[in-house]
């Protein structure tokens, strides 16, 4: 069909390689025709934490591979593809600059051309890869390394209406984790313990939620968990099994009320352009907390907003959204040469800056 188009999509931007061989024909559903991801959780699982270095070399080793074996499951040949989609930042440098030679080194011996995909557009642009999300829409970005309220207007367009000013709040799930002797990553293991929880018995802080705005911050709460902790220790002489599973409930509670009162702010903006479809989207790890998506979920309800959350497996990194990304791009005319950067750094709204604390963990923005 005329306009369509094939895109090979790179990512490794963090602890995951990726690459993923995406297919679109305007006015039709996006097709995934394959999504490769490899994650290195085994290399770092003694070092408490993503190793940039460990983390840039094991890219260097699975790159290949990847691509090798997204293009052998979507049944097609490099020749086959109409463009070469990478994430370009931000992320652990080592990372994203084995992603873009590679990319590049594929780009000159085919001469097949370059796009530079901020990975962050990748998580933003991942509901309309879904096929159901005309602009303008409200995102939540909620993972490991990032934290973001976004109004997204084009494939390039973002306003940043808020984010954390510390940690991610996937980053507080797996501190949070290691503070109650829980396995990594820390937000399954915590939501599972939480199950079995009484949210009330301990009163844990909603941070930020007493000032204006959208900003929000996940540190206090976490270290509010470490004093609690503390206290039941001392008087029990351990954590017993029911107050750990209350301490889980309590803080996966806090942070779904501060994740849905700041989206309920932000709606109020969003809302204030009469958007014709309304819809509030949420990507990024963190999105897979059934508690935090009911939250969100609720709060669009009440204001008649749709809500979509995608399939975990394209909320946690992976390289069908760079490639869809890279698509819209390369539908704008965009195109890069050789002297395409990596960045570690690289905010989605540039008007905004980049928000204080974040990128703590990886530099994400
Ligand atoms: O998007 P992601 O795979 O990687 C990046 O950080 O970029 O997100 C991973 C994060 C981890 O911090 C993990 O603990 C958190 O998402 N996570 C969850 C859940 N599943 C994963 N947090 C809360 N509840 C979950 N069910
Ligand atoms: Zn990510």
């Amino acid at each position: 069909m005329a306009g369509t188009l094939t895109i090979l999509g790179l990512e490794s931007s963090c602890d995951d390689t990726a690459a993923a061989v995406l297919r679109h024909a305007p006015g039709t559903a996006p097709v995934i025709l394959s999504s490769v991801v490899e994650g290195q959780a085994a290399l770092h699982t003694d070092y408490g934490g993503v190793v940039p270095e460990i983390a840039a070399r094991a890219h260097t080793e699975k790159l290949d591979h990847c691509v090798e074996a997204a293009l052998a499951e979507a049944g097609l040949a490099l020749r086959d593809v109409d463009a070469i989609a990478v994430t370009a930042g931000p992320g652990l440098i080592g990372g994203v600059l084995s992603g873009v030679m590679c990319a590049k080194g594929l780009a000159a011996a085919t001469g097949k051309p370059l796009v530079g995909v901020n990975h962050l557009a990748g998580h933003a642009l991942t509901p309309r890869l879904l096929g159901e999300a005309p602009f303008p829409y409200l995102m939540l970005l909620v993972s490991g390394g990032h934290c973001q309220i976004l109004l997204v207007r084009g494939a390039e367009e973002f306003t940043r209406l808020g984010g954390t000013i510390d940690d991610a709040p996937g980053e507080a799930f797996d501190k949070v984790a290691r503070l109650l002797g829980l396995p990594q990553p820390g937000g399954p293991a915590v939501e599972r313990e939480a199950q079995a929880g009484d949210p009330t018995r301990y009163r844990l802080p909603r941070p930020l939620l007493d000032r204006p705005g959208c900003d929000m911050s996940f540190s206090g709460l976490k270290t509010a968990v470490l004093r609690a902790r503390d206290k039941i220790v001392a008087e029990h002489g351990g954590l017993p099994r029911q107050a750990r599973a209350d301490l889980c409930a309590a803080f996966q509670e806090a942070v779904a009320d501060v994740l849905a009162e700041k989206t309920r702010r932000a709606l109020d903006d969003y809302l204030a352009l009469s958007p014709e479809a309304p819809m509030i989207a949420v990507a990024g790890g963190v999105a897979a907390n059934g508690t935090i998506r009911a939250a969100l979920q609720s709060v669009a309800e009440a204001r008649g907003v749709a809500f979509t959350a995608p399939p975990l497996a394209l909320c946690t990194d992976n390289a069908a959204m760079i490639a869809w990304a890279g698509l819209e791009l390369f539908r704008a005319g965009r195109r890069d040469t050789m002297t395409l950067a990596a960045r570690p750094r690289w905010p989605l709204d540039v008007a905004s800056g980049g928000m204080l604390g974040s990128g703590k963990k990886g530099a994400k923005a």
